[in-house]
């Protein structure tokens, strides 16, 4: 039988992909490693960043014995992809933000592009909207503090309403802007909030459909879960591993997660 598909972010931001694909392909083999040891990676600087996506990912698809990766993180794809499909074997599919189902959804051509400090300036995310949004208006807003938030939500515990408020609230200053692109994987998660606490109805687009569909063209035929339904059957991998987080991911019937061994020199801040 061929290996699973891992699913990999920095935290429990990949979540929100497994939602999406296990929606379109509930029948897909799934397994999750996320890197909560460096947790966010968003204002983390890039040549660490590279060093370290490659060693978490490496080490959890040979702990997996994968047949895909999903890179399940906007921050990690715009960033590492390419050095990621030359030192894997397995195909890679990344996770980049929505901008062209954006453009396409917006009747006012104003846009916004919401994720973290990381990829808002990223060079591959100005291609992206050269390429994709180059006759709309798109605003770039990094939102670091959410990816906290989301943690914070999926653990439990409740939402800093003011928090997001602060983070959204640049958006507010374009009357015409209609349309959101939930650029990191972790925004999918406070989906409830962040449209409580915009003054108007908004269009939020992410790309979790978008990889699905896109890992059923990579990956043909998928790999099959056994045990589809028992609790705990999707096997997980963590760097560092704590209760909460265990419980979050049972949520998702991922078993408890096993510690991922990573050689990386630690970040210091
Ligand atoms: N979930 C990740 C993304 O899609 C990043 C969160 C973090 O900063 O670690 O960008």
């Amino acid at each position: 039988m061929s290996g699973p598909i891992l699913i990999f972010d920095s935290g429990v931001g990949g979540l929100s992909v497994v939602a999406a694909i296990l929606k379109r392909l509930p029948e897909a083999a799934l397994c999750y490693a996320c890197d909560n040891a460096m947790l966010p990676y968003g204002t983390k600087p890039d040549d660490w960043l590279v060093a370290r996506i490659l060693d978490v990912c490496q080490a959890a698809v040979a702990a997996s014995q994968a047949s895909a990766l999903v890179v399940a993180c906007n921050t990690a794809s715009t960033l590492a992809l390419e050095a990621l499909r030359a030192r894997l074997a397995i195909p890679v599919i990344g996770t980049v933000p929505a901008i062209k189902p954006a453009a396409a959804a917006s009747r006012s051509g104003h846009l916004a592009l919401l994720a973290t400090s990381a990829t808002v300036h990223r060079p591959y995310t100005r291609r992206l909207i050269e390429d994709f949004a180059g006759d709309s208006r798109v605003v770039r807003l990094a939102a670091d503090p959410l990816v906290g938030q989301a943690e914070r939500l999926l653990a439990g515990d409740p939402v800093d309403e003011r928090v997001i408020a602060d983070c959204l609230a640049p958006l507010w200053e374009d009357p015409a802007l209609d349309t959101v692109v939930l650029g990191c994987t972790h925004f999918p998660l406070l989906a409830r909030a962040l449209a409580e606490a915009a003054p108007r109805p908004i269009t939020w687009v992410d790309s979790g459909d978008a990889i699905a569909r896109r890992l059923a063209q990579v990956v043909a035929p998928l790999p099959r879960a056994e045990g589809a339904g028992s609790e705990g059957h999707r096997a997980a991998w963590v760097t560092a591993p704590n209760a909460s987080l265990t419980a979050v991911l049972a949520g998702y019937g991922f078993a408890v997660p096993e510690r991922l061994t990573v050689l990386t020199t630690a970040f210091e801040a």
